[in-house]
């Protein structure tokens, strides 16, 4: 593998809900992840995130078992009804004191914080409003936004306004697989539209306070791939493409929903305002993204994308492993919408683990991290700038609608009895950042 250089950032990520569990603590109001999750066959076995990986009494723990890996970077994200748990009006002094002892704790082990400000716990009274498809949520985000901007405005290296708006809006509002659960496909479109103007108005709430750490946004991006070279299979790669990718990527990047995506354009402008593509286009410092698989299209009979299966092997949430789709990714990207630094902001795979006699042998996941990372240094040495790499994740979690049923950490829970055990790959990590920093 080629050598990284000394300055690439090393990191390991999680968020706010799959971990920290003390979900009634200290003020802390119900998000819609509480809602969805105790909603009857909603979340695979029931499994809700009241105590997940009781991150919120451990963190100190978790933090030592940063330290110990030696990675430059911790990317976690604040739970917004812990800090605003009416969504909008009075701060919980106890949320911000929550974050600001996790924040303390990192820079004392020299581990610089990278917050996502959005990851997916809305307030259930904004939802109860209409969430995203209320246009008001995008102001309440920017008030949240500003709140954390003030309050830990010391130490935080990098801001990430919102996680995967893709994945809010899609799987929250048109497929219904995720919280809240509504399944309209024109609503996600609404919903999309939401998001990213709510981004364009923290990150002016962020520039307006003239805080000068590097602040952008994290897609969920996905290379995508033809099966055949027919017009017809091309056509579908387009519009599979436009959905997941371009339809976030163009807005922020050129100041415009795509031109092709003409369906999709109908139904969102009724809700773009004047001045909405402006604020979402404004100039980010950094790109982050999120990459897991490719996709592989093929035209159904309407000439509509369909997914093709798997050619190589897949992980334990049956997505393909394929990691030059990495480096195909990064280049097309750095083509099409940069130059704009890039951070690799979540990259790992779930596994079914086994502990053996204190020990988890998950030679797939290193296997998947070390390709990963190797196609990382192919696109550094072809000249995109890449800036750094979050493994997903620190510590097995709650999965969403997987529950606890698929485990992406590096780091073993065991649920029952909050023990962490370092997973063959965490070892393997820590072995390849101390090879690098000699
Ligand atoms: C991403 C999410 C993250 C995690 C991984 C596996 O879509 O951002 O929270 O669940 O997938």
């Amino acid at each position: 593998m080629k050598k990284f250089s000394k300055d690439f950032i090393w990191g390991v990520a999680t968020a706010s809900y799959q971990i920290e569990g003390a979900f009634d603590k200290d003020g802390r109001g119900e998000s819609i992840w509480d809602r969805f999750s105790k909603t009857p066959g909603k979340v695979l076995k029931g499994h809700t995130g009241d105590v997940a990986c009781d991150h919120y009494h451990r963190y100190k723990e978790d933090i030592a078992l940063i330290k110990d890996l030696g990675v430059d970077s911790y990317r976690f994200s604040l739970a917004w009804p812990r800090i605003i748990p009416e969504g909008s009006g009075a701060v919980n002094q106890k949320g911000i004191d929550f974050y600001k002892r996790l924040i303390d704790e990192l820079l004392d082990q020299g581990i610089s914080p990278a917050v996502t400000v959005y990851h997916w716990d809305l307030p259930q009274v904004l939802e109860d409003k209409g969430g995203w498809l209320n246009r008001d949520t995008a102001k309440h985000l920017r008030d949240f936004a500003a709140v954390a901007f003030e309050e830990f405005n010391y130490g935080v290296d990098k801001w990430i306004t919102l996680n995967e708006p893709w994945c809010s809006a899609y799987l929250g509002y048109g497929s219904g697989e995720q919280a809240p659960g509504k399944k309209d496909f024109a609503a996600n479109i609404n919903a999309s539209h939401h998001l990213l103007l709510a981004h364009g108005l923290a990150l002016e709430a962020y520039r307006e306070l003239n805080l000068t750490e590097d602040i952008g946004i994290t897609f969920n991006l996905s290379h995508h791939y033809p099966v055949s070279d027919k017009p017809e299979d091309l056509d579908a790669t387009r519009i599979a493409d436009g959905l997941l990718n371009r339809w976030y990527l163009d807005p922020v990047f050129k100041g415009a929903y795509p031109a092709d995506m003409t369906e999709l354009i109908k139904l969102v402008e009724p809700f773009v305002k004047e001045g909405d593509l402006d604020l979402i286009s404004k100039p980010n410092d950094f790109l982050g993204i999120n990459m897991y698989s490719r996709n592989i299209v093929k035209a159904d009979e309407n000439g509509q994308p369909q997914s093709q299966p798997a050619v190589h092997p897949v992980t334990a949430m049956g997505w393909e492993i394929y990691p030059e789709s990495l480096y195909d990714l990064l280049v097309r990207v750095d083509k099409d919408y940069g130059p704009i630094p890039i951070y690799i902001t979540e990259n790992g795979a779930a596994f079914d683990d086994r502990v053996e006699n204190g020990k988890v042998h998950d030679a797939k996941r290193t296997d998947y991290l070390e390709r990963h990372f190797a196609q990382a240094a192919r696109a550094i040495e072809a000249g995109i700038p890449l800036k750094g790499y979050y493994v997903w994740s620190l510590l097995d979690n709650f999965e969403w609608a997987f529950g606890y049923e698929r485990r992406f950490g590096i780091i073993y829970v065991d649920f029952d009895t909050q023990e962490r055990i370092m997973k063959d790959s965490a070892i393997w990590y820590k072995q390849f950042l101390q090879e690098l920093k000699k």
